[in-house]
């Protein structure tokens, strides 16, 4: 009954050890990510536990497997850093599929408000005793078109906030919630009607790049568009175009395609040497966050407590509630 966690952080450590003690489970916190150069790092070990960072390719799960891990359980949602048809018959997966879908709907309207009313620039002044508002002009939310693309549990959330505020909301999902009453429209019609576009579907072939020049182009002058869900959702030159030209009005980003490197680090001591991050980070109207929407007491609790129940079930031999598989329906749905 021993497990490594790859990438831990203090903040997992406060959460998980007194429910891994309760429950009997060995552990040891790794910091670093999981790759096929640090895998050899779990040998002996029954499990790992991952995050969304670490990478279990192909070369990375032959590794796990040859120093003994039969199980990975990621202590998150998102599964697009497994390498599935690697894992088959060798290691089992499980996740925990939803930890605080408002905990993120919630941040997502943060990031909304934040590029919408130019409210972290409004910050730097007022603290720098720059108390002029020329330039922080925004609009109402009320009455405007939100897009919402992906509707599962965080969308859903995230509509709700949206009405709120008074918002039409109009969506696409290629698997429409039935009996919702959401407004789903085709993809070019909500990319071509809505002031505020946010993403909520998981990162997989079809969706790679689903914000690209093509679709930038589709757009309403000025939109502005919020990810929390992957980066590689968006194609960052394009992105970057279209703040340029002035075409796109403000960007909130939680995540960022490339963001493996940076985010969960400080990196206030070193250069960054991505030029598009840094084009980003330059750009008064965007502002990103460090994958942090998911990041409350709340989500916290409910992941670990679900990730060690996960652990227990499989080393206790009871079928895996939370498992994902190369024929499962999620993964199916996700190729
Ligand atoms: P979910 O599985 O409940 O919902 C995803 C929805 O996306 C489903 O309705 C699905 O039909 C839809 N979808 C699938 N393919 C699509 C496509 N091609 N176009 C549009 N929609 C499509 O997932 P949930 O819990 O709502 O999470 C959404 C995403 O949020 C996750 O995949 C994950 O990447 C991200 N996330 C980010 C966090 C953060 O801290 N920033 C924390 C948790 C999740």
């Amino acid at each position: 009954m021993k497990t490594a966690f790859f990438d831990s952080k203090p903040y997992d450590k406060i959460w998980f050890e007194p429910l891994l003690k309760a429950a009997g489970i060995e552990y040891k916190f790794f910091e670093y990510k999981l790759s096929a150069e640090t895998a050899r790092l779990a040998d002996g070990y029954d499990a790992v536990c991952i995050f969304v960072n670490d990478r279990a390719d192909a070369a990375a799960i032959d590794a796990l497997y040859r120093g003994g891990v039969r199980l990975i359980a990621l202590r998150c949602s998102g599964y697009n850093n497994i390498d599935f048809a690697a894992a088959k018959g060798k290691i089992r997966i499980v996740r925990v599929p939803a930890y605080s879908p408002s905990a993120v709907a919630e941040y997502t309207m943060g990031l909304l408000l934040a590029i919408g009313r130019k409210i972290p620039r409004a910050y730097s002044r007022t603290r720098a005793g720059n108390f002029s508002i020329n330039g922080l002009i925004g609009f109402d939310f009320e009455g405007r078109t939100a897009g919402i693309i992906g509707t599962g549990r965080i969308g859903r959330n995230f509509i709700r906030i949206c009405s709120g505020l008074g918002m039409k909301v109009v969506a696409y999902d290629p698997y429409p919630a039935a009996d919702s009453g959401i407004d789903y429209r085709p993809l070019s019609e909500l990319l071509r009607v809505s002031d505020v576009i946010s993403l909520h579907c998981p990162l997989t072939e079809e969706t790679h790049h689903i914000i690209c020049d093509k679709s930038i182009s589709q757009m309403k002058d000025g939109v502005l568009i919020v990810n929390t869900s992957r980066g590689a959702l968006i194609d960052t030159g394009a992105l970057l175009d279209g703040l340029k030209s002035g075409k796109i009005g403000g960007a909130g980003l939680d995540v960022y395609e490339e963001e493996e490197q940076y985010f969960f680090e400080d990196c206030s001591n070193e250069v960054i040497r991505d030029e598009e991050l840094l084009q980003l980070l330059s750009i008064p109207n965007v502002v990103m966050s460090s994958h942090q929407a998911f990041f409350t007491e709340d989500a916290l609790r409910a992941i670990a407590e679900v990730t060690v129940d996960n652990l227990r079930t499989f080393f206790q031999g009871k079928p895996l509630k939370n498992e994902l598989c190369l024929d499962c329906r999620e993964v199916t749905a996700a190729r």
